[in-house]
């Protein structure tokens, strides 16, 4: 029996190619809107899914938003522009992507009866936040167009969609891992590339904060609230990771040395970033009983073995990085 059809926009990228994939193994049906910024090729062996169908479209236009939500019970909104350097080098469309669509098709979902519309955040909005450990509560502090966008789309979610469909936003942590869409500029992606190619790596700062979370985790995340009541989820903000992963920069150096040995970390104290967030997860494994299942460490060491056996042959190719691809 097949379950509900949950519409995944930005289905082609990151997260989403391995969200799909998941959703469609648990016996969904998945529909993907994607303008697909990065190429196909990340779902091209499951096209054939006789429980996926794919619309290649924009956001931003309504006609495809209209043709994507027919008879969908559930949206996923992951498309974005997404990281500050790809929002900063083209602002006008991070802005009318990440918020002014956003909006658009939440109101449309809301008119077509759709159940539940979960928001893809980050936990970048908590920004320059220093060393105390923050939650979901905390105040908000953003350092980025990125973050902004976010944080503004968020606020006009919880006001749009205050009665129906039922509204989750979730702030995920600093992505990591192997997708079929790969990203080598994430900071623990592209700090094991640089240590196995380069044998040295740079650490700017190296006393802030941040939490880290496995894409696959990411997605479980995902699912867990597709699949929850909707009295635990609905109108709710919930941090996506796990308490243990935060990690001091400087910290996360010495794990790659450990697991690259020979290479030589730099911290560079003279440049500081900014954005220090030191986040509680605590909320999503006590209301959803949520917790992660993979490491930083695992995460350096599958990126570790797919360059080292060919699986990624070129991790410098444009593709992987968005702010090279607009
Ligand atoms: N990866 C992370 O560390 C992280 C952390 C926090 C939040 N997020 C959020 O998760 C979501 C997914 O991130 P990701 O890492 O998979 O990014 P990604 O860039 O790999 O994927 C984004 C996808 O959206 C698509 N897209 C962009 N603009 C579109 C448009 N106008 N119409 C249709 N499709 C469009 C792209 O083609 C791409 O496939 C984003 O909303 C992001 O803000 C990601």
């Amino acid at each position: 029996m097949h379950k509900e059809r949950v519409l995944v926009t930005g289905g082609g990228g990151y997260i989403g190619s391995v969200l799909v994939r998941m959703l469609l193994r648990e016996g969904y049906r998945v529909r993907i809107l994607d303008r697909f910024i990065f190429g196909i090729e990340p779902i091209a062996d499951i096209l054939n899914d006789p429980n996926l169908d794919v619309v290649i479209g924009d956001i931003r236009n309504v006609e495809d938003v209209k043709k994507s939500l027919k008879k969908v019970d559930h949206v996923v909104h992951l498309a974005a522009i997404v990281g500050d350097p790809a929002c900063s080098v083209q602002a006008d469309v991070a802005v009318e992507t990440n918020f002014l669509s956003t909006i658009r098709l939440a109101r449309l979902a809301r008119d077509n009866g759709i159940k539940k519309f979960i928001f893809a955040s980050t936990c970048s909005v908590y920004g320059a936040s220093g060393d105390k450990i923050i939650d979901e509560k905390s105040p908000t502090n953003p350092v980025s167009l990125y973050a902004e966008t976010k944080l503004d789309a968020e606020k006009e979610l919880l006001a749009l969609l205050d009665k129906k469909p039922s509204l989750t936003i979730l702030r995920f942590g600093t992505a990591y891992g192997l997708s079929p869409r790969m990203r080598f500029d994430l900071v623990i992606n592209y700090l094991t590339k640089k240590a196995l190619i380069d044998k040295e790596i740079k650490i700017f700062g190296g006393e802030q904060w941040r939490p880290f979370v496995h894409v696959h985790d990411i997605s479980r995340a995902i699912k867990v609230v597709v699949e929850a009541d909707d009295d635990i989820v609905k109108g709710e903000i919930f941090n996506v990771g796990a308490t243990k992963e935060n990690y001091r920069m400087k910290e996360i150096g010495d794990i790659i040395k450990g697991i690259i040995p020979g290479t030589n970390v730099e911290i560079v104290k003279q440049i500081q970033d900014k954005r220090s967030y030191n986040v509680s997860f605590m909320k999503i494994e006590s209301k959803l009983g949520f917790k992660n299942e993979k490491t930083v460490k695992d995460g350096i060491v599958e990126i570790k073995d797919a360059i080292e056996n060919s699986i990624i042959e070129d991790p410098d190719d444009d593709r992987y990085y968005n702010h090279k691809r607009g």
